[in-house]
């Protein structure tokens, strides 16, 4: 599917939402499927990402009840002992989290994906769990991997990059392992697992750069009212500030501070961005984002800012395009082995007449001190963050962006173009 995103007649306007927070439905589906008793998790929004997790607890065993946007997992402890093939589609969350939670369990299981995930490492998660005693085969490091259930032993182990999925992996394994595990990170990744294995009634220690759980420890099923995705609403936050006239509320918004790297990133490029009615639930802060345009300038985004900004950073290249000045991007070589290599896909920027330069760890982009853009087309590449940047990017182009294989936005947020659209920008299926 090509779709072309052109600009607004006026500002964007308006009150909107965002579908729920998908690593946060990962790991409630994970963690409800391995726990006792039923977790119900409401706001599911069905992208493809996370019906993929939703399918392997099933295949595991785990009884699933769908309605709508409400999701009820029974438990089963993840136990059994046939063998299992798993499609993790183009999820590397799904497939490193399952790596971690069937390490320690009695069956063979092989995790297989899409074309982009098989390209994708794992031989980053392989590698501490054999670590563990656990028996894990990639393909040259890659999926497909099988992992052979077998007893483990905690470890305590020293992460070379940041990373979530490793990290909850690790973790994951350690609650089947004998002793204790505990995970150190160079800088802080997200915490949504050592806040749900928490909220579900296990002990989880933590420092700010390291998480320690006991083996043995088992989970109680709980609610789980998924807040509005953070990097989902990266997306309408950067198309309101650079519309000019624009003026959106975005409700119920996951405000977890290992997610929002961004929010201090775009205040010092000089956007207007306002928390409003933050409050905690289920274990994740929430609130109301209020956000009008602004005038941008060109900012150093730096190694220790992209954990908590990862997913955000392509839009970030986009708001940069608009900067009056210059925007560095580094040490964000994580960026080359996400769903595509997003350093070079943002070099795609070029065709609409922004002067970037790529490094092996970031991007350098000159910005067009708000004058618009060139209308062009780009390719996706099948990532649908790549697709949404984009698609943002059409807002105030000439004649607007054409996104070619725009269908991958339904990974994490379906009814993107539809929500644009309701704000007031143009959006043409082609
Ligand atoms: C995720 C962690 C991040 C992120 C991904 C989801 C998670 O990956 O990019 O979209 O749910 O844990 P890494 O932890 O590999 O950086």
């Amino acid at each position: 599917m090509n779709v072309r995103v052109g600009p607004p007649t006026s500002g964007l306007q308006g009150a909107t939402t965002v579908p729920g927070d998908k690593s946060i439905a990962h790991r409630a589906v994970l963690f409800g499927a391995l726990a006792r008793g039923t977790t119900t998790v409401t706001g599911f929004h069905g992208g493809a990402d996370v019906l993929a997790t939703l399918g392997a607890v099933q295949a595991l065993g785990a009884r699933v009840e769908r309605d709508g946007e409400r999701v009820r997992v029974d438990g089963n402890g993840l136990a059994g002992r046939e063998r299992v093939r798993i499609d993790c589609a183009n999820s590397g969350t799904t497939m490193r989290l399952l790596a971690g939670l069937l390490a320690p369990g009695e069956r063979t299981v092989e995790l297989d994906g899409d074309g982009s995930l098989r390209r994708r490492p794992m031989a980053r998660v392989a590698e501490p769990l054999r670590a563990m005693g656990a028996h894990v085969e990639t393909t040259s490091g890659c999926p497909p991997i099988t992992v052979h259930g077998r007893p483990l032993t905690g470890i305590d182990l020293r992460l070379p990059v940041a990373s979530a999925q490793v990290k909850s992996a690790i973790l994951l394994a350690g609650l089947g392992a004998r002793g204790r595990t505990r995970v150190h990170e160079p800088i802080a990744s997200r915490d949504h697992t050592e806040r749900m294995l928490a909220y579900m009634g296990a002990e989880v220690r933590r420092g700010p750069t390291w998480a320690e759980v006991e083996g043995g420890q088992r989970l109680d099923g709980r609610p789980v009212p998924l807040p509005g995705d953070f990097s989902s609403a990266a997306f309408l936050l950067v198309a309101t500030l650079i519309v000019s006239g624009s003026q959106v509320l975005i409700d119920e918004v996951g405000v977890n501070p290992t997610r929002t790297g961004l929010l201090p990133i775009l205040a010092r490029m000089g956007a207007t961005i306002e928390l409003v009615g933050v409050h905690d639930d289920a274990g994740e802060p929430r609130a109301t984002l209020a956000v009008r345009s602004s005038a941008l300038r060109g900012v150093d985004v730096l190694p220790g800012e992209v954990p908590a900004t990862i997913d955000e950073l392509p839009i970030v290249a986009i708001a940069a395009a608009l900067a009056d000045g210059e925007t560095t991007i580094a040490g964000a070589g994580e960026l080359r082995v996400k769903e595509s290599d997003r350093i070079a896909g943002m070099e795609q920027l070029r065709r609409l007449g922004v002067a970037v330069r790529t490094t092996e760890d970031g991007l350098v982009i000159r910005g067009s001190g708000g004058r618009r853009l060139a209308g062009a087309s780009i390719e996706s590449g099948g990532d649908h963050r790549i697709a949404m940047a984009f698609a943002v990017a059409g807002l105030v182009a000439e004649d607007g962006v054409e996104v070619r294989g725009a269908e991958c936005v339904d990974v994490s947020f379906p009814g993107f173009f539809q929500r644009l659209a309701a704000l007031g920008a143009r959006v043409e299926a082609l």
